[in-house]
């Protein structure tokens, strides 16, 4: 089975994704971070650099959108045909309150006349292959079956579908059931949604028999291992953790961020992966409260040291 590594803002950025690979690798492909360009097709230069194919050596990635408008859309779509991409995924599901307002993610699917004349546009001139990452609506999964009429009159790449609406954000149910009606489409399927482990995948291969894709975010973020897991491999070992621990920071200091935005980054990492050390409150608040990196890195090396790893102890969700 195909399993991709999901675009995670905040965490999932070039050193993250070059360091997995080499150090966990299992992933068939990794979707970048959202690019958000303005009406004219400009996006921060951060953006320019993650993608970067020398950012990116050893991995395939498909670099993501998160726009309303073939425009601007077009524009970046062509620099990235520029540095020798094929595809670029359409984010048409990102749920923020602030994005959702200017309908752009998953505020695109409140107006359905609206995505399909964006997509007719995007689709008669874009230079690329086109993949879509969806929800199952805006409101309600209902809706999922008229968003599906509007898809399947374009060759989508591929179809990624969280299974939620945008107001379940990432915390209600996930409605499996609903996603059924995606896999008759005439394009690849990928599922998305609280596959944390391999029971969570086997449960979804017996429903879903025919599917052949899945797309895993917050729990290979906990567990970098899970895709390794995923495919009948060995658990994460803590000493595997604390070297890809050590090699991220390593990465980010090298990069010219600076230690308290080093330390920033990895505390977004540990919001998620202190799920694996249960009984870690007293060690997890030192990591979360720590500023300077000497205080964060004698905070996690107390942490290896003191506390357990058991990667199958949960997942934040
Ligand atoms: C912190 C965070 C950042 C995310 N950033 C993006 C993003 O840039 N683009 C995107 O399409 N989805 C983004 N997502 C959604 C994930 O890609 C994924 O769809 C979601 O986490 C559900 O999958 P999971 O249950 O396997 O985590 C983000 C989610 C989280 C929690």
């Amino acid at each position: 089975m195909e399993l991709s590594f999901a675009p995670m803002e905040g965490i999932t950025y070039s050193g993250y994704r070059r360091i997995h690979a080499e150090i966990f690798p299992g992933a068939d492909r990794y979707y970048a971070p959202f690019i958000a360009p303005d009406s004219t097709g400009r996006f921060k230069a951060g953006n320019l650099r993650d993608v970067l194919p020398e950012n990116n050596e050893g991995i395939k990635l498909v670099p993501q959108l998160l726009c309303n408008a073939a425009e601007p859309f077009l524009a970046v779509a062509r620099e990235l045909e520029d540095l020798g991409y094929e595809e670029v995924n359409f984010n048409i599901g990102c749920p923020s309150g602030t994005v959702v307002a200017k309908h752009k993610g998953a505020g695109m699917l409140g107006d359905r006349r609206q995505l399909d004349d964006c997509l007719a546009d995007i689709f008669s001139r874009c230079p690329l292959r086109v993949s879509v990452k969806t929800r199952l609506g805006l409101h309600s999964a209902d809706e999922f079956p008229a968003i599906l009429e509007v898809y399947r009159k374009y060759p989508l790449s591929r179809l990624i579908v969280h299974v939620r609406d945008r107001d379940g954000m990432y915390k209600s149910k996930p409605d499996v059931e609903a996603f059924a009606a995606a896999l008759s489409c005439p394009f690849p399927v990928e599922y998305n949604g609280n596959t944390f482990t391999p029971a969570d995948l086997a449960a979804l291969r017996e429903r879903y028999p025919n599917l052949n894709a899945a797309m895993l975010g917050r729990g290979a973020v906990t567990n970098p291992a899970l895709f390794r897991e995923l495919r009948g491999g060995t658990a994460l070992t803590a000493g595997e953790l604390e070297n890809f621990h050590d090699r991220l920071v390593e990465e980010y200091l090298a990069s010219g961020l600076a230690p308290n935005f080093t330390v920033s980054r990895m505390k977004e990492l540990w919001f998620y992966q202190l799920c694996m050390f249960p009984g870690s409150e007293r060690a997890g608040k030192a990591i979360l409260k720590s500023r300077t990196l000497p205080d964060y890195r004698a905070a996690v090396s107390a942490l290896f040291r003191n506390v357990e790893l058991d990667p199958d102890a949960g997942f934040y969700k």
